[in-house]
């Protein structure tokens, strides 16, 4: 048993997940476990539906603040701040908001992107876009490559800020300053890093940066957001539209379409209310802990993970040579993953496949005792 701890109050923490009674959880990159907070605040939009009927007003003040509660973590202002049911919708209403038209066509995207962000560009074609990969090579995308691609043609540049199969973090303060010196937008799906590693989006300069909850941000399916850089919102007229993106939602003009003055433009229908409450609750949690401090506890956890494959002649994926720039996720190479996610399951020990890879991605909750028996039960499976 080791002796480390986090800059904060792990016992109390884990006291708020009762999961952690029957299993250890290590599949954050997929889905984070149910905390009491977050319990809570799915029965009290329960409560306001049974006890007032209808609460609109409550309601819709409970999607700004969980607005608000993503657009401070990652140092925005609620203002610039959409939100969406999926990462697939936010990134649909940004590509609908891009003139393909015009001599800028291309959008430069990485395979390391989650596969619904490529069908999103893709579908563009239909609108004149020609989608140009930046390929993965060991295990990466070489960040040198985006200076070589980038240029005149290319109207954005999509890059995940992490790799959802193994981890491997891109550099989107620099991604962004690459974009912007060749006049392109920058879209950033955060998905696997909101929640894990700090964000700013105020000073690496993204134009565009989405994310879900249900990962580091503790929350569930059913909600995302998208931040909007402020001062790019006025030539901004996404056609995936509705409603919630005009000036007055509430003015019900059929036949005007005028624009909401900030990210709000990017809201489309009714939101996902109930998600609201409870993705609030599970952001204010890691904001209360602290991205940083949870960052430090991850690169202790990930230490322990990538030496203690080694001792047990695990395969971890690539790209171990770039060091601490890796998300919270640690992914091993294995025959049958989802044959692997079973048996460990069974052993009391979530993880989470991906194609050729078991992915195990602690969070602020997890021990080093987890990551022990996590990569014992590893070791035990792979073998059996
Ligand atoms: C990096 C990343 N982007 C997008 C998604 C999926 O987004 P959604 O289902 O919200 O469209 C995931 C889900 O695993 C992901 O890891």
């Amino acid at each position: 048993v080791s002796s480390e701890l986090p800059g904060y109050d792990i016992a109390a923490l884990r006291r708020q997940i009762p999961a952690l009674g029957s299993m250890i959880p290590m599949c954050n990159c997929s889905q984070a476990p149910q905390t009491d907070a977050t319990r809570a605040a799915a029965a009290r939009y329960l409560e306001s539906w049974r006890v007032r009927g209808m609460d609109w007003d409550v309601w819709m003040q409970e999607v700004a603040l969980a607005k608000a509660a993503f657009a401070s973590l990652i140092n925005a202002s609620p203002d610039d701040i959409a939100v969406f049911s999926s990462v697939s919708d936010a990134a649909s209403a940004v590509a609908s908001a891009i003139d393909f038209t015009g001599h800028r066509r291309d959008v430069l995207a990485t395979e390391a992107e989650f596969p619904t962000i490529g069908h999103v560009w893709l579908a563009q074609e239909q609108r004149g876009a020609h989608v140009r990969w930046i390929a993965v090579k060991d295990g990466g995308i070489d960040p040198t490559e985006y200076e070589r691609r980038v240029n005149d043609d290319t109207a954005i540049v999509s890059a995940c800020h992490g790799y959802y199969l193994n981890g491997a973090l891109q550099d989107i303060s620099a991604i962004a300053d690459v974009a912007h010196q060749n006049g392109s937008l920058v879209f950033v799906d955060a998905y696997q890093s909101a929640g894990a590693v700090p964000i700013d989006v105020k000073a690496s300069g993204v134009d565009f940066l989405a994310s879900g909850t249900l990962k580091y941000l503790m929350g569930i399916p059913g909600i995302a957001f998208l931040y909007v850089r402020p001062d790019r919102v006025d030539r901004l007229h996404p056609t995936v539209t509705g409603w919630f993106g005009r000036e007055n939602p509430f003015a019900f003009e059929v036949n005007k379409l005028d624009w909401a003055p900030n990210a709000r433009r990017f809201d489309a229908g009714t939101p996902p209310i109930m998600n609201a409450y409870i993705a609030r609750a599970g952001m204010e949690m890691i904001a209360e802990i602290g991205v940083a401090k949870i960052r430090a506890w991850h690169e202790l956890l990930s230490k322990r993970l990538i030496n203690g494959a080694a001792l047990r002649h695990l395969c971890v994926s690539a790209p171990l040579r770039r060091g601490s720039l890796k998300t919270a996720n640690t992914a091993f190479e294995v025959k049958d993953s989802h044959a692997v996610e079973e048996a460990m399951r069974r052993k009391g020990v979530l993880a989470s496949a991906r194609g050729p890879v078991i992915r195990l991605a602690p969070h602020f909750y997890n021990i080093i005792d987890d990551v022990d028996t996590a990569l014992d039960v590893l070791a035990e499976v792979t073998r059996a």
